[in-house]
């Protein structure tokens, strides 16, 4: 079943004579549980396509489901909410807020929407286990991007730690 499509999608930049075609006439189609990756060369549209998909930029044309969502339809509000319970980013240049520790960060989408963290699931990904990659993996990327990933020892005490 196909979880993400775009239809004929299309993203220009600037105004005659200086338009930059950064998406043009891009039909894909994700099926549920599928791992994809967009690679390319600096420039050829990534960001834009992603900025498309996770409802932060509205296309020039075309169109962009996810899910049972067409988010061309969505008004400004219904789409902030559609971001915040549907989309995991990682910004190129991470975005994280700096005055909030690892943990203020990650939880922040959750308080934004009137619900509480699941402090079960927190302990248990900042335990051994299955989740210790992924909260090494915050971790690191938080506090020291370049090493991301490189090591997962001695993360369990450190999401209050500060992005800088
Ligand atoms: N806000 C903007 N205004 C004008 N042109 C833009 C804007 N954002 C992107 N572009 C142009 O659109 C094209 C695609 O840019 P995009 O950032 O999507 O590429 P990318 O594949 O993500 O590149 P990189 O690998 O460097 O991150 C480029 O020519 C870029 O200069
Ligand atoms: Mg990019």
């Amino acid at each position: 079943m196909s979880i993400l499509s775009t239809t004929h999608l299309t993203k220009q930049y600037g105004q005659e004579p200086n338009i930059v075609k950064a998406l043009d006439n891009v039909s894909i189609s994700i099926e549920q549980g599928e791992f994809a990756a967009i690679i390319g060369t600096s420039g050829s549209g990534k960001s834009t396509l992603l900025n498309m998909l996770g409802g932060l930029d509205r296309p020039t044309s075309g169109s962009v489901r996810v899910d049972k969502f067409e988010l061309g339809k969505l008004k400004d509000e219904d789409l902030t909410v559609f971001r915040r319970q549907r989309i995991g980013f990682i910004f190129q240049n991470y975005n994280l807020v700096p005055i909030l520790n690892v943990y203020e960060n990650i939880v922040m989408p959750i308080q934004l929407d009137g619900k509480k963290p699941d402090q079960k699931f927190i302990k248990d990904c900042s335990a051994a286990g299955a989740g210790k990659e992924a909260f090494a993996y915050a971790q690191h990327t938080f506090r020291r991007p370049a090493a991301a990933g490189s090591h997962c020892e001695g993360i369990n005490q450190q999401t209050s730690h500060y992005p800088c």
